[in-house]
């Protein structure tokens, strides 16, 4: 899989993809990431890759000419009707659709993936008219630009390429997968500062172990995100225990 991030401070991701499991999917040549200058794509003297908004106000506005001759250098197509299957090209935004890991899981089934990000007070609209595929949101809150939300996207979807991630497992464990938070981990020592890790964990029990893991995250969704419980794979005994958990309260 391959993600193309295109920005105009490149020197941002330096180091942000050179640790743990994005390097070593790039060194098993899983992923390719490659990082593109905006400005390499302007054609004045002065480089501008942005400029002041139509009807005025305050800051600046990424301009489409140079967005439009990235993508369209990348993709070899005019125009996002024409791009190849498997390729999306997505806008960092604020405004955008949110980031979940269903779209996490949806996106790794691309080949590839384009990252516009953004700067100052945004993008020219016509980028997200007719030249993205996507636009999405990392969350309900304002970052100074998209590098930081690229960052975020390509480590999510990375962990979803088969063989990522050391064991093939792990992804399948994770919170939001099946629609709840994950169960509380422990480790060694058994006991620390007099708080002991459950009993239950030790037991070497597999059945009472999967048992209590699966009651352990219905009681952390339920706590900490009840509105996911809405989308959740419940069956009898969850729903039961989910009653049982209102009526201790
Ligand atoms: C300061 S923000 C622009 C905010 C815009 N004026 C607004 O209020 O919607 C600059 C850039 O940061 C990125 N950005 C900010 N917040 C984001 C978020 N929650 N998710 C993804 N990208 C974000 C986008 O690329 C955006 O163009």
């Amino acid at each position: 899989m391959r993600f193309d991030i295109i920005t105009i401070f490149p020197d941002f991701f330096r180091g942000a993809f050179e640790h743990g499991i994005i390097r070593r999917a790039e060194a098993a040549r899983l992923i390719e990431v490659k990082l593109h200058d905006l400005r390499a794509f302007t054609r004045d003297k002065h480089r501008q890759v942005d400029d002041r908004p139509f009807g005025g106000g305050d800051g600046m506005v990424l301009k489409p000419e140079p967005i439009f001759d990235a993508v369209e250098s990348l993709t070899g197509a005019s125009g996002r009707e024409s791009y190849k299957q498997g390729t999306r090209v997505v806008l960092l935004s604020p405004q955008g659709r949110a980031f979940t890991q269903e779209l996490a899981e949806e996106l790794a089934q691309s080949e590839r993936l384009i990252l516009i990000c953004g700067r100052y007070e945004g993008v020219d609209e016509r980028v997200a008219d007719a030249l993205v595929t996507d636009e999405i949101s990392i969350g309900d809150y304002v970052l100074s630009g998209g590098e930081p939300a690229a960052v975020v996207l390509v480590d999510a979807i990375v962990r979803l390429v088969p063989g990522a991630l050391g064991s093939e497992t792990s992804a399948a464990n994770e919170s939001f997968t099946g629609g709840l938070l994950d169960f509380p981990h422990y480790t060694r020592p058994p006991e620390f500062r007099g708080m002991q890790a459950p009993e239950v964990l030790l037991s070497g029990h597999h059945a009472e172990i999967e048992r209590w893991r699966r009651e352990q995250a219905l009681k952390k969704t339920k706590r900490n995100r009840p509105d996911l419980l809405e989308n959740a794979e419940l069956d009898e005994r969850d729903k039961a225990l989910l009653e049982k958990f209102d009526n201790d309260i």
